[in-house]
């Protein structure tokens, strides 16, 4: 008997495994729509192409919920095949998602569709709680993202579902120790003693633990009132100045090279990618998980990274303990 079915679309990616690992070990039985066959170790893999309905369509009868994660990744230079796998992958696939949903004789009790604190604007004031400014800044050069996320929220907010409760997650900066992602990246960059000030220093990071984030996806599924926007975001977004330097001190690295805005456009162009994802200021709370009783086991970086280290050091014990595993006798 398990806990209930939870459909995660493009749930093969970095969040989907995060999320389905956690969700898996809680007993839920885990349905991942991906493009490819793939193997999935937390659940069930159904073919969809993100675009068209098919009878990958069944997958969401009964569930109790749908979480939609799919999305090109935006880590990548915004040429014009990019810009258009970027939206596409987040607006056909949230399209089609709504025709499935609506055309269920049972649908999902509630359906999670992703989208970014990145929508919200770029700022060095106030916080934005969910109903801050949504608008774009020459200054963050953050025109495209935004023009996405409104985009990807319309389509949400255009899908006709009565019977299946709808929220959106505005997530933040997810940290956890997988190669590759932003905490490992920073984490990296400090030890080679690249870790200092980026740009100004003074624009915001947001961000939040992966336990947390599972966590409070977890709380939205079974809140039967939480609808409408959320912000999945830490309570204490910090600035980049003295993130970085908490990176530094996590690493014991003393110095770290400070990149002025023209060395973060090299290194960004050098990296395949672009510095509006450096040099936004993404001030972003999470007025309304705090508001309606949600409560963060990591709710400041320091804690967030005393965890993810210990985390680190864990895993790291293990593989050494593989590593030095005898050699298993010969059967031949
Ligand atoms: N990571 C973060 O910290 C963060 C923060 C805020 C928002 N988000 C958003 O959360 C979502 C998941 O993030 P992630 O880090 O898990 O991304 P990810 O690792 O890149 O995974 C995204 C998944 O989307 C699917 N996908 C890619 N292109 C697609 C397309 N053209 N059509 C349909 N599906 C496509 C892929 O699944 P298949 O290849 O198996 O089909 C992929 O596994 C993204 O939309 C991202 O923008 C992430």
């Amino acid at each position: 008997m398990t806990e209930g079915k939870i459909v995660l679309a493009g749930g093969s990616g970095f969040l989907g495994c995060v999320l389905g690992e956690w969700l898996d070990e809680r007993d839920y039985e885990i349905v991942v729509l991906s493009r490819r066959e793939t193997s999935i170790p937390y659940g069930r893999c159904v073919l969809w192409d993100g675009e068209h309905c098919g009878k990958w369509a069944l997958a969401l009868e009964n569930a109790s919920a749908l979480v939609n994660l799919a999305g090109r990744s935006v880590n990548c230079r915004y040429r014009s095949r990019n810009r258009r796998e970027m939206m596409n992958s987040r607006v056909l696939s949230t399209r089609v998602l709504g025709q499935a949903v609506a055309g269920c004789a049972t649908p999902p009790a509630v359906w999670l569709n992703f989208s970014t604190a990145t929508i919200y604007k770029h700022t060095y004031g106030a916080a934005h709680g969910e109903d801050g400014e949504i608008a774009a800044t020459p200054e963050a050069k953050d025109e495209f993202s935004v023009h996405i996320a409104r985009a990807w929220e319309d389509e949400f907010a255009n899908a006709s579902c009565p019977h299946t409760r709808k929220a959106v997650l505005r997530a933040a900066m997810v940290l956890d120790i997988v190669s590759g992602t932003v905490y490992e990246i920073l984490r990296r960059l400090a030890a080679l003693g690249l870790g200092g000030t980026m740009g100004n220093g003074k624009q915001f990071l947001s961000w939040i633990h992966a336990d947390d984030f599972c966590r409070s996806v977890q709380w939205l599924i079974d809140n039967p009132s939480a609808a409408g926007n959320y912000n999945i975001a830490a309570p204490t977004p910090i600035t980049n100045a003295d993130a970085m330097k908490l990176f530094r001190n996590t690493v014991g690295m003393s110095f770290g090279l400070p990149a002025a805005n023209w060395m973060l456009e090299v290194g960004a162009l050098l990296m395949r990618t672009e510095t509006e994802l450096i040099i936004k200021s993404r001030r972003v709370v999470p007025t309304r998980l705090l508001d309606e009783g949600f409560t963060f086991e990591y709710p400041t970086l320091e804690s967030a990274i005393a965890s993810l280290e210990l985390r680190r050091v864990k895993s790291s014990s293990r593989n050494d303990r593989l590593e030095v595993r005898p050699p298993q006798p010969s059967h031949n």
